[in-house]
């Protein structure tokens, strides 16, 4: 049986992409295992949003050159954003990789292995570039083969994620995306809905719809079209699945029909991630993120009046070209004022490709870059923790996913386990393994910035009986 070692870095896209491929190589027989060294095929799913996650690539790159001079026949691919972006120059950079697939040719993975193993030599795999060709080619270039899933490679069975629309036309000046992932194209909802009904007859619980800008989905068949929130209600009816969330938002696209949608329907998870990326109007105007400071603060009170209890979520970028201290103020008290649960800042890598890169100087020094990282991080820190001391004393559902840490399955005993609440919520509490797939009430009694702890509440009144 042929062996495979994956590895993959970036965003839930990436880790959808990677069970995919996985699935694929199942099917012709591949078994997974846990290091390169055992392997036949290893593969690198990359991502190309920041410099720092593509030096890490080719630093573990680079350690597979001993292996692959002693081992010959093992296949060395790179796959993904990294791929489509750097083309024929990983070749050159690592000259004993064998194969180069960008996102948009994943499908052709298990035929061009097949191709390489029989002597074919090196093959490089990618999609058409922005400019090179009309959209319709250039879209067509990018194909998604979703329906094909691998249980064992998502971070627990009772979970999966869904893509619904792939590539992004934002054109943020800092952003890669739309270059690596092509144009935006959403799926049919029916074939969604097709894929969510066969996820729930495995068993999934939980599905989260994926998108560079989820909230933009659009698609029509024979004159309807299905905005993010009618496909909402569609996937609502399919029965087995107990919560639904989506990420990524688009400020913009947060319409009241969304959040009204989100408000109504009791399986969506209130929990909405929408990036801000700054709070100066400058460096807003200068991202072409497409809405001012003062718009992206009139969302949040939309959203906080129509869901009240809505647990949001934002990313920063610091040091952004041209990023001055008063700028950089404004950041920090967007992010004091919108009480996030939580926030992704980072520093601003520029990108080669990207309007940004061409337009304006990296001109932030490092160490103010890391300074401001640091101090936001900090301040996030004791905004999550006073938020999380609220949650003392309440009740709430919690999908458990597993074990909280590598723990011993033994019958009968009960275990430290973890799960999320209806807000994304991280809950630690003890409990017996055969309720992991369940959702359950969870009593909350103690609580730091990133973690709720709690106790399950035992329901005598209804018809289960949550025992411990
Ligand atoms: N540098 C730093 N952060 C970036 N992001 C996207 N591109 C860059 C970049 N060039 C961040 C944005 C985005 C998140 C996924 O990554 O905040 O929302
Ligand atoms: Fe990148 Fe902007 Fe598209 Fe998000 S919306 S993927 S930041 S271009």
């Amino acid at each position: 049986m042929p062996k495979l070692y994956i590895e993959t870095v970036g965003c839930q896209m990436n880790m959808l992409d990677s069970e995919l491929v996985v699935a694929s190589l199942r099917k012709q027989g591949y078994e997974l295992v846990s290091t390169p060294q055992q392997a036949d095929t290893i593969l690198f799913n990359t991502c190309s949003v920041r410099q720092h996650a593509e030096d890490k690539i080719y630093s573990n790159l680079g350690r597979l050159k001993y292996e692959k001079k002693h081992n010959p026949h093992k296949i060395i691919g790179v796959l993904g954003c990294m791929a489509q972006k750097d083309q024929k120059l990983i070749f050159e950079r690592a000259p004993y990789v064998d194969l180069v697939v960008g996102p948009g040719q994943l499908h052709q993975i298990p035929s061009l292995i097949e191709q390489i193993s029989a002597g074919a030599g090196r093959q490089l795999e990618v999609s058409l570039d922005r400019t090179g060709g009309s959209r319709s080619a250039v879209e067509q270039s990018f194909e998604s083969y979703d329906p094909l899933r691998d249980e064992q490679m998502r971070p627990s069975p009772y979970q999966a994620y869904v893509r619904i629309m792939i590539g992004c036309d934002k054109f943020c000046t800092y952003c890669i995306v739309p270059k690596v992932r092509g144009p935006e194209q959403s799926r049919p909802a029916a074939q969604i809905v097709a894929e969510v009904r066969r996820l729930a007859d495995e068993g999934c619980r939980e599905i989260t719809l994926l998108g560079q800008t989820v909230n933009s989905y659009k698609h029509t068949v024979g004159g309807k079209t299905w905005r993010l929130s009618d496909l909402l209600h569609d996937l609502h009816e399919v029965e087995g699945i107990g919560r639904i969330k989506f990420v990524t938002n688009y400020p913009k696209d947060m319409t009241d029909e969304l959040l009204h949608t989100v408000r109504d329907l009791p399986k969506c998870s209130h929990y909405l991630h929408v990036p801000v990326q700054s709070g100066s109007n400058e460096i807003l105007r200068r991202m072409k993120r497409g809405y001012t400071v003062e718009e992206y603060r009139e969302m949040l009170a939309r959203i906080h009046s129509i869901i009240p209890d809505a647990a949001i979520t934002s990313d920063f970028i610091v040091g952004f070209c041209g990023e001055t201290d008063a700028d950089y103020e404004l950041s920090a008290e967007l992010l004091r004022e919108g009480r996030f649960k939580n926030t992704f800042i980072f520093k601003y890598s520029e990108r080669p490709g990207t309007k940004g890169a061409e337009l304006y100087a990296d001109d932030v020094p490092e160490d103010v870059k890391r300074r401001r990282n640091n101090q936001l991080l900090d301040m996030q820190t004791i905004i999550s923790d006073e938020d999380n001391q609220q949650m003392l004393g309440r009740k709430v559902e919690v999908l458990v996913e597993g074990p909280s840490k590598k723990q011993e399955l033994g019958e009968g005993s009960l275990l430290q386990l973890t799960g999320r609440d209806n807000c994304d919520r991280i809950v630690v509490f003890d409990g017996q393994p055969r309720l992991i797939g369940q959702f359950l009430p969870v009593m909350i009694y103690d609580a730091n910035a990133w973690t709720l702890f709690g106790t399950v509440v035992t329901n005598h009144a209804g018809p289960e009986v949550y025992s411990l």
